[in-house]
């Protein structure tokens, strides 16, 4: 069956490794950007050329509801219904809890909580109608354990979890799965901030003593939107290289 997956902010970073894994399991793709156009496009060419499926770029900023609701006509447009949705895209911030200003907790709620809200909303009632779908939403360790520093961060990351075991029960009859993909520490342009010494301190925290790839969450994703996981509803796998602090 035709699978047309939408993936949140896949110019770079996990998302980008996420559209192209789903593009190797023979999906069309949607890439979603916000600012780097250069990049999505680079990504679609390369997708389209060495997969064969249809890859298009979306401007879209997903804590806006017009951009999105334009977002998602545009793919129906273009490709088709989206039926495998990954919201992916999120920011994170390093700040001690009273210097958060009112302005940073929205922003991070906006683009970490809001933008599932709305990209979800926007794909729902085509697969309630078709009776399929499934549905990946990019949490954080931090969501599960908390990270000091990290207070909004870490909230945010714990709403898309109560997010995915909410709305997994709710949509399970229709046999749309939503599950939720819990990274550690990934080595993508988030981390840029970190010196080689933070990074070295983070490693001696991990039982698997190395820093994750994107590529590690882009084969968890693939494998919670394959056949292979049609049981599997309502989860947080978290791929952490065995880190939980
Ligand atoms: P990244 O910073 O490289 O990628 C984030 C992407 O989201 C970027 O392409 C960015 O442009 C996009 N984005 C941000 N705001 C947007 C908006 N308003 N509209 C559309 N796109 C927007 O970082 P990375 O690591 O690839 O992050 C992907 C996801 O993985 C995020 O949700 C992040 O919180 C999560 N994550 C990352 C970890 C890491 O260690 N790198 C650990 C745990 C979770």
């Amino acid at each position: 069956m035709r699978e047309i997956a939408l993936v949140t902010g896949s110019s770079r970073g996990i998302g980008a490794k996420i559209a192209e894994e789903l593009a190797k399991m023979g999906c069309d793709i949607a890439i979603n950007y916000n600012k780097n156009r250069d990049k999505a496009e680079t990504l679609a060419k390369y997708i389209k050329d060495t997969y064969n499926v249809q890859c298009l770029t979306y401007k879209c900023n997903v804590s806006i509801k017009s951009e999105v609701e334009k977002m998602h006509s545009e793919i129906v447009r273009d490709i088709g219904e989206v039926t495998i949705l990954i919201n992916n895209a999120g920011i994170a911030q390093q700040k001690l809890f009273t210097d958060i200003t009112e302005e940073d907790w929205d922003n991070m709620f906006d683009i970490n909580v809001k933008s599932a809200y709305l990209c979800t909303k926007s794909v729902l009632p085509n697969m309630i109608k078709v009776h399929r779908g499934t549905i990946v939403n990019i949490a954080s360790m931090w969501g599960e354990v908390g990270a000091s520093c990290e207070v909004h961060y870490s909230a945010s990351k714990a709403a898309l979890i109560g997010f995915t075991k909410a709305l997994a029960k709710e949509v399970g009859l229709s046999n749309i799965r939503v599950n939720c993909v819990s990274p550690g520490v990934i080595d993508t342009d988030m981390n840029q901030d970190f010196s080689e010494e933070d990074m070295q301190a983070l490693c001696e925290d991990i039982p698997l003593n190395n820093i994750g790839s994107a590529d590690d969450i882009a084969q968890t994703v693939a494998f919670l939107v394959s056949e292979k996981a049609k049981y599997i509803t309502g989860q947080i796998i978290s791929v952490n290289g065995g880190m939980i602090i």
